[in-house]
């Protein structure tokens, strides 16, 4: 495993649509090494989520941690199928380090992604996860936080010293 470069904000391909996995190509070294390493930064940065145009590849692959029982879980060609509701949220992303605004997500959304072992599989998720996987699916749309924010709420806040 190993950790990838991340791109950020003014990188253009952060406005670029993600394309689709085909089935057949999932289990293959080269997306499994890929989905590894995508956790992986995401750790790194302590990320909540990252998409693969995140580290410069443009496919339909989003993982997410929430840092609960639940582990890291890893989406595949995401798609939103249903959404409920609003929630104002605070919001950030690794492209865009230290940089917080508000932001109006979905509640409740509805989701049905492939899993790393082929597996089509759907997902009922609200409040964060509800909000962390209507961020990535952006990404793979080539859309970013920061254009979609409540205006006058971006915030820069300094980076703790280690
Ligand atoms: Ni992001």
């Amino acid at each position: 495993m190993a950790i990838r470069n991340l791109r950020y904000q003014g990188d253009d391909i952060l406005k670029k649509k993600s394309k689709e996995v085909p089935e057949e190509d999932i289990s293959t070294e080269k997306i499994q090494t890929l989905i590894d390493d995508m956790i992986e930064t995401m750790h790194k940065y302590n990320g909540v989520g990252l998409a693969a145009v995140q580290v410069g590849v443009l496919k339909r692959i989003v993982v997410i941690d929430l840092y609960d029982d639940k582990g890291p879980i890893v989406l595949i060609n995401p798609v939103i199928i249903k959404t409920k509701g609003e929630q104002e949220v605070e919001e950030g992303c690794l492209s865009f380090p230290n940089e917080f605004a508000k932001i109006i997500r979905p509640a409740e959304v509805v989701a049905e992604y492939t899993d790393r072992d082929g597996r089509r599989m759907q997902v009922k998720a609200k409040e964060l996860l509800a909000q962390a996987i209507s961020h990535e699916v952006d990404h793979l749309n080539g859309e970013v936080f920061v254009d979609k924010i409540i205006p006058g709420t971006l915030e820069y806040v300094e980076p703790e010293e280690n």
